[in-house]
């Protein structure tokens, strides 16, 4: 074999020189056992820099979720090594690992997770008061980040009262108001029609730009392809191949 063959695609690398945010080295994850035993990931080996966008695409069912679960501290991995600005949420005590998601990590889930009995701002301040701020500063900070997914006009409202998308953008503004270092966004476009997607999508790559900041984004949409620095593609639990936007033929950003 030749070593040309041994090296790693170069769009498989993070931008040289730029600190890492997320390393992860032969991850592997299960649920259940016996019968009902399903791998979800079967080893995988990501690597995610300081200031870089990384899409995470493939079909359902293909370990998305529980990877960004398992970067986020959510979810324990089986084994492997995965590391989030060199640390380690195995290496920590439940309440660690509870204060360290607080302050260095934002999380937009699949279906939201709002809190239905508190209004859109309320949801939006909750990290805030968390990290202890009082709440009527936090939820006038809630009601300045909703201003600025474009919802200004809804911080009364519970989430019932919201659409799907504005629910979405709900989600979005509360993994951001803290300024997480690191935020997973589990497909945050999928209930927003293409501007608005773009908007939000505008919004979370100016942060990404920060440099000790990265984004995670999984996505299933290919109008926002554009706007990652890379692509991995995973199928069956591994991640296939990392790519640049340009290489997809995705629309540019
Ligand atoms: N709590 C759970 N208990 C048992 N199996 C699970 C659980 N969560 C996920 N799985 C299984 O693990 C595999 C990976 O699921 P995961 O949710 O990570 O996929 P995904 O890529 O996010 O899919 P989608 O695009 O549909 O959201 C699937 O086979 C799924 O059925
Ligand atoms: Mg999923």
């Amino acid at each position: 074999m030749s070593t040309a063959a041994a090296q790693p695609a170069p769009s498989a690398l993070p931008p040289a020189g730029a600190p890492i945010a997320i390393r992860c080295r032969g991850v592997t994850k299960h649920y259940g056992s016996g019968d009902a035993r399903v791998v979800a990931l079967r080893g995988i080996d990501l690597d995610v820099a300081c200031g870089e966008l990384m899409m995470l695409v493939g079909p359902s069912g293909c370990g998305k979720t529980t990877l960004i679960s398992v970067i986020a501290g959510i979810l324990d991995r089986d084994a492997g090594e995965c590391t989030v600005f060199g640390d380690d949420f195995a290496a920590m005590s439940g309440r660690a690992r509870t204060r360290y998601r607080g302050r260095n990590i934002g999380f937009v889930f699949q279906a939201f997770n709002l809190i239905p009995t508190l209004t859109a701002a309320e949801n939006v301040a909750v990290p805030l008061m968390i990290l202890g701020e009082g709440r009527a500063a936090a939820v006038a900070k809630g009601r300045d980040m909703l201003a600025r997914v474009g919802l200004g006009d809804r911080a009364r409202s519970l989430p019932s009262q919201l659409s799907g998308g504005q629910q979405q953008r709900v989600a979005i503004a509360r993994a951001l108001i803290h300024g997480p270092r690191l935020i997973v966004c589990d497909e945050p476009t999928s209930a927003l029609d293409h501007e608005t997607g773009h908007v939000i999508m505008r919004m979370l790559k100016n942060v990404a730009l920060q440099q000790d900041r990265a984004l995670v984004i999984v996505t299933h949409d290919a109008r926002i392809f554009g706007f990652a620095d890379r692509i991995a593609r995973m199928d069956d639990g591994r991640v296939e191949r990392i790519e640049r936007p340009s290489a997809t033929g995705a629309e540019s950003a």
